[in-house]
Parts: structure tokens; sequence; C-alpha cells
């Protein structure tokens, strides 16, 4: 079928946005057909800081509900959460006797993520990284949808494939390449464009969720921040102007277009012209899958179903090459 194999991972957190939705499920959606891809709701990742059980049982339906509804089709895609797959939490371990401390006290996101007190942070926390190689490394899998700031785990998954290669037999695993979107589209809030739409952030008018009703994008559209000026026939020219760039960027990324064919269109025009259509591309957009993930969320059963089918699916892929890995560390174990 495919040669090269998808895989991602999604941290299951409630309050999905535009935002989300332009910057990676989109583009997931679109490499199902040229690809064979697998998405991980990544639970296990997501208890590396303190969740409420109930928040993060909702919050796991909620992404996978929004992934379907955007358009992951499970026929196609194996779609699950991490924690029914325990083949990524046993190769993690294999993976922590590989990697150093060296290459961890490195990682970024973990000095982001836990800040002055750090004697205070969970040892998931900070073996996060191999936990997300174990989860890519697990299919063999080649090519990595991420965003930039997940481009540092990426390069130590590559150092632990090629440490675990060197230690034990070349070429066992591929070493995962990244896929960075070129039009890449970093949806910024709403109220400041320097800063990248949160669902963190205090005001709601900084964002459109996903569940948003139609009036209220609208509002939050028209309440926008932005200047007086008229929009300009090049993007070159929007430099100093963020807010206005990034309502240019949502319209061309929700209409597959580059923003300077977007400003081809409306150079020339206000912002009292221009957001009303950029309200009525946002809705058109997200107004079916908000109904959709309704929808769906309206029958927990089928979709925790569709979980743990994802599940099984994703485990014959891994159990064989956990299995082989096991076999080439030494341990014994029935499969010769
Ligand atoms: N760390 C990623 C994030 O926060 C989520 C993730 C977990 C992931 N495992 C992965 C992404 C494997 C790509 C591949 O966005």
């Amino acid at each position: 079928m495919f040669d090269d194999r998808v895989f991602s991972g999604v941290q299951p957190t409630g309050n999905l946005h535009l935002g989300n939705y332009l910057g990676a499920i989109k583009n997931w959606v679109g490499l199902q057909k040229d690809y064979e891809t697998i998405y991980c709701i990544v639970d296990l990742h997501a208890i590396t800081v303190p969740q409420k059980p109930e928040n993060l049982k909702v919050a796991t339906q909620e992404v996978a509900a929004c992934l379907i509804a955007s358009g992951i089709d499970v026929n196609s895609s194996i779609l699950f959460n991490q924690s029914q797959v325990p083949q990524h939490a046993e190769l993690a371990w294999l993976f922590n006797c590989v990697a150093r401390l060296g290459w961890l006290n490195r990682m970024t996101q973990f000095k982001e993520k836990a800040g002055k007190n750090r004697e205070n942070a969970t040892v998931g926390l900070y073996a996060y990284p191999t936990l997300m190689a174990a989860d890519i490394l697990a299919y063999k899998a080649t090519h990595v949808p991420v965003g930039d700031d997940q481009k540092q785990h990426l390069e130590l998954t590559r150092d632990i494939a090629m440490a675990f290669n060197s230690m034990f037999g070349e070429s066992f695993f591929p070493l995962p390449e990244p896929i960075i979107k070129k039009t890449a589209a970093r949806i910024m809030s709403l109220r400041d464009g320097a800063s990248k739409m949160s669902k963190s952030e205090t005001s709601d008018y900084s964002r459109i969720n996903l569940n948003d009703e139609d009036d209220l994008i609208s509002q939050k559209i028209k309440k926008a921040k932005t200047d007086s000026e008229p929009l300009p026939d090049n993007i070159k020219a929007l430099e100093e102007r963020p807010e206005a760039r990034n309502l240019i960027g949502m319209y061309a990324s929700l209409t597959n277009q580059s923003e300077n064919t977007v400003l081809l269109e409306f150079s020339g025009y206000g912002f009292g012209k221009f957001k009303p259509l950029l309200a009525e591309c946002v809705i058109n957009t997200i107004s079916p899958i908000r109904n959709e993930m309704n929808r769906i969320l309206s029958d927990k059963a089928e979709l925790n179903r569709i979980l743990v089918d994802g599940a099984e699916k994703a485990a014959s892929i891994a159990d064989p090459i956990l299995a082989s890995c096991k076999r080439v560390i030494g341990f014994v174990q029935s499969v010769e």
C-alpha cells in the first residue's frame, strides 16, 4: 500500500481551537492520502503534569471526536489513546536505558514546563521525550508531522534510534523525518498578534474554539484587534502589522490559498469589509466540525469502541517490533 508510515501524537487537552485545527489537525487529515497514518492521543504524556481523572477522560474523548469530525477516517488511519497500547510504555523503558542524562538535560520543553521548581517536577516530565521516541519507533514510523516546539524531541528520537542501532544492529530503526508544513499556519491570538492562539489565554475572545456557536464566532472576529489601514496588495507590507497579518493568514489557510493571493483579492479593503468575509469562512469550516463533534460525543460507548479498535490495530503493529527489540537486547522470551 504505502511505503512510508506517519505517526503523530496530540495531548488530550480540552478546548481545542482554530489554531489547533489549522496548525495540526487539518494537516493530519491531508496526510491520509499519501501515507499510512497512525494518530495517538497521548494520555500517558498528559499525566506528566497533574490531571483530574474526570477531565482527562472527557478531554481524551473530545480530542478523539474532534479528530474524527475533522476528517480522520478511522477505517484508513489508526486512531487510539496511548494508554491502551502498553508497548509504548514498555519500549520507553528500554529507551530510558539508551538515552543519556546529558541528552535529556538539553530539552528546552522540560526546562520551560518544570520552571523554577525543578525539584518538584515528576520523573515522567523529565522522561517525556523517551516516551515520545517510543511512540514513534514502536511503529518504525518514517515521518512525523510536528510543530516547531517538538522538533527537538524528534531530534532526540533520531539520536535514540541511532544509538539503539549501533548497539544492537544497524538499520533496526529507521530515522524518522519531520514533516514541517510549507505553508505554516501559525494562528495567533485575536487580541495580540505576537502570541500564539492558546487555550490558556484568559480572554475567551482571544481564540475561536471549535465548539463556538456561529454567532459567537462572528462576534469574536468582529472584536479582533486590527488597525485602521486598508489591506495592502502583498504580504511584505504586513510585516509591521501582526494582527492584520494573522487574519490574512487565517483566511489563506482556511481557503487553501497563499497569503499573497488573498491580498490580491482584498487589497484596498478595510477591516469593516474584510472581517465579515473572514467570519463566514471560519463558520463554514467550524460549524460542520462542531456539529459532527457533538453528534459523536452523544454516543460515548461507540466512541470508546472506536478507540479500543484502534488500540488493537496499533498493538498488532507495535507488538512484533517490541518483541524483536527484546530479542536483540537479550531478554529470554517465547518468540525466538
Ligand atoms: N509531545 C507532542 C506535543 O506535545 C505530542 C506527542 C507525543 C507526539 N508523542 C508524539 C507528537 C509522537 C509526534 C510524535 O505536541
